[in-house]
Protein backbone atom coordinates (compact mmCIF):
# COMPACT_ATOMS: atom_id res chain seq x y z
CA UNK A 1 0.00 0.00 0.00
CA UNK A 2 1.78 3.13 -1.21
CA UNK A 3 1.00 6.60 -0.19
CA UNK A 4 1.84 9.44 -2.13
CA UNK A 5 -1.23 11.62 -2.52
CA UNK A 6 -3.13 12.43 0.45
CA UNK A 7 -6.80 13.63 0.32
CA UNK A 8 -8.08 15.97 3.22
CA UNK A 9 -11.66 16.78 3.83
CA UNK A 10 -12.96 19.28 6.00
CA UNK A 11 -10.19 22.75 5.92
CA UNK A 12 -10.52 23.76 8.99
CA UNK A 13 -7.94 23.96 11.69
CA UNK A 14 -6.91 20.04 11.57
CA UNK A 15 -7.40 19.88 8.28
CA UNK A 16 -5.35 22.70 7.45
CA UNK A 17 -2.63 22.01 9.76
CA UNK A 18 -2.18 18.26 8.26
CA UNK A 19 -2.51 19.45 4.82
CA UNK A 20 0.27 21.52 5.52
CA UNK A 21 2.91 19.03 7.50
CA UNK A 22 1.77 16.58 4.82
CA UNK A 23 3.13 18.87 2.03
CA UNK A 24 6.20 20.27 3.79
CA UNK A 25 7.17 16.52 3.91
CA UNK A 26 6.87 16.32 -0.02
CA UNK A 27 3.29 14.35 -0.46
CA UNK A 28 1.01 15.64 -2.84
CA UNK A 29 -1.99 16.98 -0.99
CA UNK A 30 -6.09 17.99 -2.25
CA UNK A 31 -7.69 19.69 0.35
CA UNK A 32 -11.37 20.08 -0.03
CA UNK A 33 -14.19 21.78 1.98
CA UNK A 34 -18.00 23.10 1.23
CA UNK A 35 -17.01 26.91 0.37
CA UNK A 36 -14.37 29.07 -1.46
CA UNK A 37 -14.18 31.17 1.45
CA UNK A 38 -13.12 27.90 3.32
CA UNK A 39 -10.28 26.65 1.08
CA UNK A 40 -9.32 29.67 0.66
CA UNK A 41 -8.75 30.76 4.24
CA UNK A 42 -6.89 27.36 4.73
CA UNK A 43 -4.41 27.82 1.68
CA UNK A 44 -3.28 31.40 3.27
CA UNK A 45 -2.84 29.94 6.24
CA UNK A 46 -0.86 27.74 5.13
CA UNK A 47 1.12 29.99 2.86
CA UNK A 48 1.50 32.15 6.84
CA UNK A 49 2.75 29.00 8.13
CA UNK A 50 5.33 28.57 5.41
CA UNK A 51 6.24 32.30 5.34
CA UNK A 52 6.91 31.76 9.25
CA UNK A 53 9.16 29.17 8.50
CA UNK A 54 11.16 30.66 6.47
CA UNK A 55 11.29 33.43 8.30
CA UNK A 56 13.03 31.29 11.30
CA UNK A 57 15.84 30.01 8.33
CA UNK A 58 13.95 26.64 8.36
CA UNK A 59 12.95 26.80 4.45
CA UNK A 60 14.13 28.54 1.88
CA UNK A 61 11.92 30.72 -0.48
CA UNK A 62 11.90 28.41 -3.21
CA UNK A 63 11.10 25.40 -0.77
CA UNK A 64 8.01 27.34 0.19
CA UNK A 65 7.22 27.91 -3.33
CA UNK A 66 7.57 23.83 -3.88
CA UNK A 67 5.38 23.22 -0.86
CA UNK A 68 2.29 25.32 -2.21
CA UNK A 69 2.79 23.42 -5.57
CA UNK A 70 2.01 20.42 -4.36
CA UNK A 71 -1.50 22.01 -2.37
CA UNK A 72 -4.59 21.87 -4.21
CA UNK A 73 -7.94 23.84 -2.67
CA UNK A 74 -11.11 22.86 -3.89
CA UNK A 75 -14.81 22.73 -3.17
CA UNK A 76 -15.01 19.76 -5.34
CA UNK A 77 -14.88 16.22 -4.23
CA UNK A 78 -13.82 14.84 -7.71
CA UNK A 79 -9.79 15.36 -7.01
CA UNK A 80 -10.03 13.39 -4.31
CA UNK A 81 -10.33 10.53 -7.20
CA UNK A 82 -6.77 9.42 -6.93
CA UNK A 83 -5.67 9.83 -3.59
CA UNK A 84 -3.77 7.02 -1.94
CA UNK A 85 -4.94 7.88 1.78
CA UNK A 86 -7.96 10.35 2.83
CA UNK A 87 -8.01 11.75 5.40
CA UNK A 88 -10.95 13.03 7.15
CA UNK A 89 -11.47 16.30 9.50
CA UNK A 90 -14.85 17.71 9.06
CA UNK A 91 -16.69 18.92 12.26
CA UNK A 92 -17.16 16.27 14.88
CA UNK A 93 -20.89 15.16 14.08
CA UNK A 94 -21.47 11.16 12.90
CA UNK A 95 -24.06 11.47 10.58
CA UNK A 96 -22.45 14.20 8.57
CA UNK A 97 -18.85 11.76 8.81
CA UNK A 98 -20.97 9.30 7.40
CA UNK A 99 -22.11 11.00 4.40
CA UNK A 100 -18.93 12.05 3.52
CA UNK A 101 -17.17 9.21 3.67
CA UNK A 102 -20.31 7.39 1.67
CA UNK A 103 -19.57 10.28 -1.16
CA UNK A 104 -15.92 9.16 -0.89
CA UNK A 105 -16.42 5.59 -1.43
CA UNK A 106 -18.03 6.38 -4.78
CA UNK A 107 -15.55 8.52 -5.91
CA UNK A 108 -12.31 7.23 -4.46
CA UNK A 109 -9.90 4.44 -5.81
CA UNK A 110 -11.16 0.98 -4.52
CA UNK A 111 -8.25 0.53 -2.78
CA UNK A 112 -7.58 4.07 -0.58
CA UNK A 113 -7.45 3.65 3.09
CA UNK A 114 -9.56 6.21 4.93
CA UNK A 115 -8.95 7.88 7.85
CA UNK A 116 -10.98 9.54 10.15
CA UNK A 117 -9.16 12.12 12.73
CA UNK A 118 -12.25 12.39 15.57
CA UNK A 119 -11.22 12.85 18.73
CA UNK A 120 -14.33 10.97 20.53
CA UNK A 121 -16.71 9.10 17.64
CA UNK A 122 -16.12 5.06 17.26
CA UNK A 123 -13.61 4.58 14.68
CA UNK A 124 -15.66 1.28 14.12
CA UNK A 125 -19.51 3.16 13.83
CA UNK A 126 -18.00 5.96 11.58
CA UNK A 127 -16.28 2.75 9.49
CA UNK A 128 -19.69 0.91 9.38
CA UNK A 129 -21.12 3.86 6.56
CA UNK A 130 -17.78 4.01 4.76
CA UNK A 131 -18.00 0.76 2.44
CA UNK A 132 -14.39 -0.18 3.29
CA UNK A 133 -13.86 -0.93 6.88
CA UNK A 134 -10.93 -3.16 6.70
CA UNK A 135 -9.38 -0.20 4.95
CA UNK A 136 -10.72 2.28 7.18
CA UNK A 137 -8.27 3.69 10.72
CA UNK A 138 -8.09 6.38 13.00
CA UNK A 139 -5.74 9.12 12.64
CA UNK A 140 -5.98 11.68 15.67
CA UNK A 141 -4.02 14.44 15.52
CA UNK A 142 -3.25 17.04 18.52
CA UNK A 143 -3.59 20.74 18.03
CA UNK A 144 -1.78 22.23 16.81
CA UNK A 145 -0.96 19.87 13.90
CA UNK A 146 2.66 20.93 13.03
CA UNK A 147 4.24 21.07 17.04
CA UNK A 148 2.22 18.02 18.77
CA UNK A 149 4.28 14.63 17.83
CA UNK A 150 2.14 11.94 18.66
CA UNK A 151 -0.65 10.49 16.49
CA UNK A 152 -2.87 7.99 17.87
CA UNK A 153 -3.59 5.39 14.65
CA UNK A 154 -6.79 3.47 16.03
CA UNK A 155 -7.77 -0.08 15.34
CA UNK A 156 -11.59 -0.39 14.17
CA UNK A 157 -12.89 -3.65 14.29
CA UNK A 158 -12.40 -4.59 11.15
CA UNK A 159 -9.42 -2.54 9.83
CA UNK A 160 -6.59 -4.91 8.49
CA UNK A 161 -2.88 -4.89 10.11
CA UNK A 162 -1.20 -3.99 6.36
CA UNK A 163 -3.89 -0.42 6.69
CA UNK A 164 -2.02 0.05 10.32
CA UNK A 165 1.35 -0.63 9.00
CA UNK A 166 1.21 1.53 6.00
CA UNK A 167 -0.74 4.88 7.90
CA UNK A 168 2.13 4.44 10.52
CA UNK A 169 4.61 4.63 8.01
CA UNK A 170 3.26 7.94 6.69
CA UNK A 171 2.83 9.53 9.94
CA UNK A 172 6.17 8.74 10.57
CA UNK A 173 6.85 10.29 7.06
CA UNK A 174 5.71 13.97 8.31
CA UNK A 175 7.86 13.57 11.34
CA UNK A 176 5.20 12.08 13.48
CA UNK A 177 5.28 9.96 16.53
CA UNK A 178 2.60 7.30 15.95
CA UNK A 179 0.67 5.50 18.58
CA UNK A 180 -1.19 2.25 17.87
CA UNK A 181 -4.49 2.06 19.73
CA UNK A 182 -5.06 -1.71 18.96
CA UNK A 183 -8.42 -0.98 20.52
CA UNK A 184 -11.47 1.45 19.46
CA UNK A 185 -12.36 2.85 22.93
CA UNK A 186 -13.84 6.39 24.05
CA UNK A 187 -11.49 8.97 24.10
CA UNK A 188 -8.43 6.25 23.10
CA UNK A 189 -5.39 6.71 25.05
CA UNK A 190 -4.65 11.01 25.46
CA UNK A 191 -8.21 12.35 25.98
CA UNK A 192 -8.87 9.05 27.89
CA UNK A 193 -6.70 9.98 30.71
CA UNK A 194 -6.53 13.74 29.92
CA UNK A 195 -10.35 14.90 30.50
CA UNK A 196 -11.31 12.73 33.90
CA UNK A 197 -7.80 14.40 35.02
CA UNK A 198 -9.53 17.91 33.86
CA UNK A 199 -13.05 16.78 35.75
CA UNK A 200 -10.96 16.03 39.13
CA UNK A 201 -9.01 19.84 39.16
CA UNK A 202 -12.45 21.33 39.03
CA UNK A 203 -13.67 19.03 42.21
CA UNK A 204 -10.61 20.27 43.88
CA UNK A 205 -11.88 23.84 43.38
CA UNK A 206 -15.53 22.84 44.29
CA UNK A 207 -14.08 21.14 47.74
CA UNK A 208 -12.03 24.12 48.33
CA UNK A 209 -9.08 22.74 48.01
CA UNK A 210 -7.26 25.48 46.13
CA UNK A 211 -7.70 28.06 43.37
CA UNK A 212 -7.82 27.33 39.68
CA UNK A 213 -4.43 29.72 39.56
CA UNK A 214 -2.87 27.34 42.80
CA UNK A 215 -3.62 24.13 41.49
CA UNK A 216 -1.98 25.08 37.41
CA UNK A 217 1.29 26.17 39.14
CA UNK A 218 1.22 22.83 41.42
CA UNK A 219 0.62 20.78 38.25
CA UNK A 220 3.31 23.10 36.30
CA UNK A 221 5.66 22.77 38.55
CA UNK A 222 4.82 19.57 40.30
CA UNK A 223 4.16 17.16 37.47
CA UNK A 224 6.22 19.25 34.81
CA UNK A 225 3.11 19.47 32.43
CA UNK A 226 3.47 22.34 30.59
CA UNK A 227 -0.20 23.90 31.36
CA UNK A 228 -1.85 23.14 34.33
CA UNK A 229 -5.43 22.06 33.99
CA UNK A 230 -7.83 25.26 34.04
CA UNK A 231 -5.61 26.89 31.03
CA UNK A 232 -5.82 23.80 29.38
CA UNK A 233 -10.02 23.31 30.02
CA UNK A 234 -9.51 27.30 28.98
CA UNK A 235 -7.94 26.64 25.36
CA UNK A 236 -9.72 23.73 24.25
CA UNK A 237 -13.35 24.62 25.82
CA UNK A 238 -15.45 24.04 28.75
CA UNK A 239 -17.92 23.53 25.73
CA UNK A 240 -15.49 20.51 24.52
CA UNK A 241 -14.75 18.97 27.98
CA UNK A 242 -18.37 18.83 28.96
CA UNK A 243 -19.31 16.82 25.77
CA UNK A 244 -16.36 14.52 26.06
CA UNK A 245 -17.60 13.67 29.49
CA UNK A 246 -20.97 13.23 28.65
CA UNK A 247 -19.86 11.08 26.33
CA UNK A 248 -17.78 8.83 28.59
CA UNK A 249 -20.20 8.54 31.30
CA UNK A 250 -22.67 7.42 28.48
CA UNK A 251 -20.28 4.74 26.98
CA UNK A 252 -18.78 3.51 30.52
CA UNK A 253 -22.24 3.86 31.76
CA UNK A 254 -20.28 5.35 34.65
CA UNK A 255 -21.31 8.20 36.37
CA UNK A 256 -17.89 9.14 38.05
CA UNK A 257 -17.45 10.90 34.07
CA UNK A 258 -20.43 13.54 34.73
CA UNK A 259 -19.04 16.61 33.78
CA UNK A 260 -18.37 18.94 37.23
CA UNK A 261 -21.56 21.18 38.33
CA UNK A 262 -18.94 24.16 37.44
CA UNK A 263 -18.45 23.37 34.14
CA UNK A 264 -22.30 22.73 33.10
CA UNK A 265 -22.71 26.49 34.93
CA UNK A 266 -19.89 27.84 33.02
CA UNK A 267 -20.88 26.25 29.74
CA UNK A 268 -24.72 27.24 30.45
CA UNK A 269 -23.72 31.11 31.11
CA UNK A 270 -20.99 30.93 27.79
CA UNK A 271 -18.30 31.16 30.16
CA UNK A 272 -16.47 28.44 27.33
CA UNK A 273 -12.67 29.69 27.89
CA UNK A 274 -10.21 31.70 25.34
CA UNK A 275 -12.96 31.85 22.60
CA UNK A 276 -15.72 33.43 24.68
CA UNK A 277 -13.12 35.80 26.85
CA UNK A 278 -13.73 34.09 30.01
CA UNK A 279 -13.30 30.93 31.27
CA UNK A 280 -11.70 30.25 34.78
CA UNK A 281 -9.43 32.90 33.49
CA UNK A 282 -9.88 36.59 31.73
CA UNK A 283 -8.12 37.21 28.31
CA UNK A 284 -7.73 40.44 26.60
CA UNK A 285 -7.67 40.38 22.93
CA UNK A 286 -4.23 38.82 22.84
N1 LIG B 1 -9.54 21.23 17.07
C1 LIG B 1 -8.90 20.31 17.78
O1 LIG B 1 -8.19 20.61 18.74
C2 LIG B 1 -9.00 18.85 17.38
C3 LIG B 1 -7.99 17.96 17.79
C4 LIG B 1 -8.05 16.63 17.37
C5 LIG B 1 -9.11 16.20 16.58
N2 LIG B 1 -10.09 17.09 16.23
C6 LIG B 1 -11.17 16.59 15.38
O2 LIG B 1 -10.90 17.01 14.04
C7 LIG B 1 -12.13 17.22 13.35
C8 LIG B 1 -12.15 18.63 12.80
O3 LIG B 1 -11.98 19.54 13.85
P1 LIG B 1 -11.59 21.08 13.59
O4 LIG B 1 -11.29 21.65 14.92
O5 LIG B 1 -10.59 21.17 12.50
O6 LIG B 1 -12.99 21.64 13.08
P2 LIG B 1 -13.29 22.97 12.23
O7 LIG B 1 -14.67 23.37 12.57
O8 LIG B 1 -12.18 23.95 12.37
O9 LIG B 1 -13.25 22.45 10.71
C9 LIG B 1 -14.18 21.58 10.16
C10 LIG B 1 -14.31 21.90 8.68
O10 LIG B 1 -15.11 20.90 8.05
C11 LIG B 1 -15.80 21.54 6.99
N3 LIG B 1 -16.88 20.71 6.47
C12 LIG B 1 -18.13 20.56 6.91
N4 LIG B 1 -18.82 19.71 6.11
C13 LIG B 1 -17.96 19.28 5.14
C14 LIG B 1 -18.07 18.39 4.04
N5 LIG B 1 -19.20 17.77 3.77
N6 LIG B 1 -16.98 18.20 3.28
C15 LIG B 1 -15.81 18.83 3.53
N7 LIG B 1 -15.66 19.70 4.57
C16 LIG B 1 -16.72 19.91 5.36
C17 LIG B 1 -16.26 22.84 7.63
O11 LIG B 1 -16.66 23.79 6.65
C18 LIG B 1 -15.01 23.24 8.41
O12 LIG B 1 -14.15 24.07 7.64
C19 LIG B 1 -13.25 16.91 14.35
O13 LIG B 1 -13.64 15.59 14.19
C20 LIG B 1 -12.55 17.11 15.69
O14 LIG B 1 -13.16 16.37 16.73
C21 LIG B 1 -10.04 18.41 16.58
Amino acid sequence: MTIEKIGVSGAGVMGTGIAHISAVAGFAVVLRDIKEEFTEKAFRRIEELLSRSVEKGRLTEEEKGRVLSRVTVTTDAAPLADADLIIEAVVEDIDLKKRVFSELHGICKPDAIFATNTSSISVTEIASGSGRPELFCGLHFFNPVHRMRPVEIISGAQTEARVIDAVKAFAEAIGKVPVHVKKDSPGFIVNRLLVPYLNEAVRLVEEGVASPRDIDTAVELGLNYPVGPFKMIDTGGVDLTVKVLDRFREAFADEGYAPRETLREMLESGRIGRKSGEGFYKYGDD
